[in-house]
């Protein structure tokens, strides 16, 4: 099943990320606000994930508006886009697909209500289906990267459960894998959270794809002793210079493969390019509950002495001179990355 789905008797499902890899357990979310409430709580997370997520709960809100006018409608959608847009900050994939859901409801409106309404889920739903699409172009793309034999390290969770289905950058690992190739997969277990230990270990389990769980901290070693072929990553927002917004840790990932001349890869849909900001310094990054760093997954288990502080920042700035190459669904891109990110973005927008 979809990670991320539209019933057609008018609700959004989702895989509930949280109670994984223990269960399998799908919610059913009946409005906009729910829809919100399961991104703040990282029900659902990845960045492609937020993003079809966010635009099938306006499809749940414009279904619940009572507005009696187009326009009373309309205002609904963009209470609901605030909320699902403010839950969290760094994915720029949540405005993208909000921004398309609104635009194409704006441009229904003067066909009327009923006429919004049908906007609004074709293109949230129109959405999901690309982000499936887009995933395995991008996959293609970087599968031809890896070689048979090779083992890479790969970083959070870019799988299915980080997006509609397939995923970006073990996207790109499945298809090599797919295509024969003998990967053997290096996952980073991804502290505080554990995305690495507990949904990537989970995907690659059932692909029957060989790996093996390292703490955060062992990577290095690992690169330096020359086992690596490529350091495969995903994106939550690449600035227009290159800059990469990604899963706390990853800076620390591409300075150790760099200074062992180890491939850096990042793999994203164009919907994860913000050009809007010059570099990376504009990109937000989402602080949390440092409970999740005193307390394993807040799971009771306590992991430091009572009445200790910590920070908790979900994620860093890569910058873009540590990058070998972005893999995206219109192709590789290699610097100069202001020119290729700006023609990617342009290319992938083309009807
Ligand atoms: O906090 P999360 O789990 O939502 O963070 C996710 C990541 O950082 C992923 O690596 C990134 O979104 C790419 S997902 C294809």
């Amino acid at each position: 099943m979809r990670t991320v789905d539209w019933d057609p008797q008018g609700y959004v499902t989702l895989i509930d990320q949280r109670a994984l890899p223990a269960e399998v357990h799908i919610l059913r979310l009946r409005t906009a606000g729910e829809v919100a409430d399961a991104i703040r709580t990282m029900a659902v997370r990845g960045a492609p994930a937020l993003g079809i997520a966010a635009a099938l709960g306006l499809g749940l809100s414009a279904c619940d508006s009572t507005g009696a006018t187009a326009e009373a409608v309309l205002a609904d959608l963009e209470s609901a886009a605030a909320e699902l847009r403010a839950a969290r900050p760094t994915a720029v994939n949540i405005a993208w697909a909000v921004d398309r859901v609104l635009r194409a409801a704006g441009e229904a409106a003067a066909g009327g209500i009923d006429r919004v309404r049908q906007a609004v889920l074709e293109e949230s739903r129109r959405l999901a289906d690309e982000d499936v699409e887009v995933n395995r172009r991008l996959s293609a793309h970087g599968a031809a990267l890896l070689q048979d034999g090779d083992t890479v390290i790969h970083h959070c969770n870019t799988g299915a459960l980080a997006a509609v289905d397939y995923g970006t950058a073990l996207g790109v690992i499945r298809t090599a894998h797919e295509q024969g190739k003998r990967i053997h997969v290096l996952v980073d277990e991804t502290r505080p959270r554990l995305q690495g230990s507990r949904l990537t270990a989970w995907e690659l389990q059932r692909l029957h794809i060989p790996f093996e769980i390292i703490p955060d901290s062992a990577a290095g070693s690992f690169l330096r002793a020359g086992e690596v072929a490529a350091v495969l990553v995903g994106a939550d927002r690449v600035a227009a210079n290159g800059d990469v917004g990604n899963k706390i840790g990853t800076y620390m990932l591409a300075l150790a493969a760099k200074d062992n001349a180890v491939p850096f890869y990042c793999a994203l849909p164009t919907s994860t390019i913000d050009l809007s900001l010059p570099t990376g310094e504009g990109i937000p990054i989402e602080w949390r509950d440092p409970g999740e760093v005193l307390d394993l997954m807040s799971a009771g288990q306590p992991v430091a002495p009572a009445g200790a502080r910590a920070r908790n920042p979900a994620f860093d700035i890569t910058p873009a001179r540590l990058v070998t190459a972005f893999v995206t669904e219109v192709g590789v891109l290699r610097a100069p990355f202001p020119s290729a990110l700006a023609s990617a973005v342009k290319e992938a927008s083309r009807p």
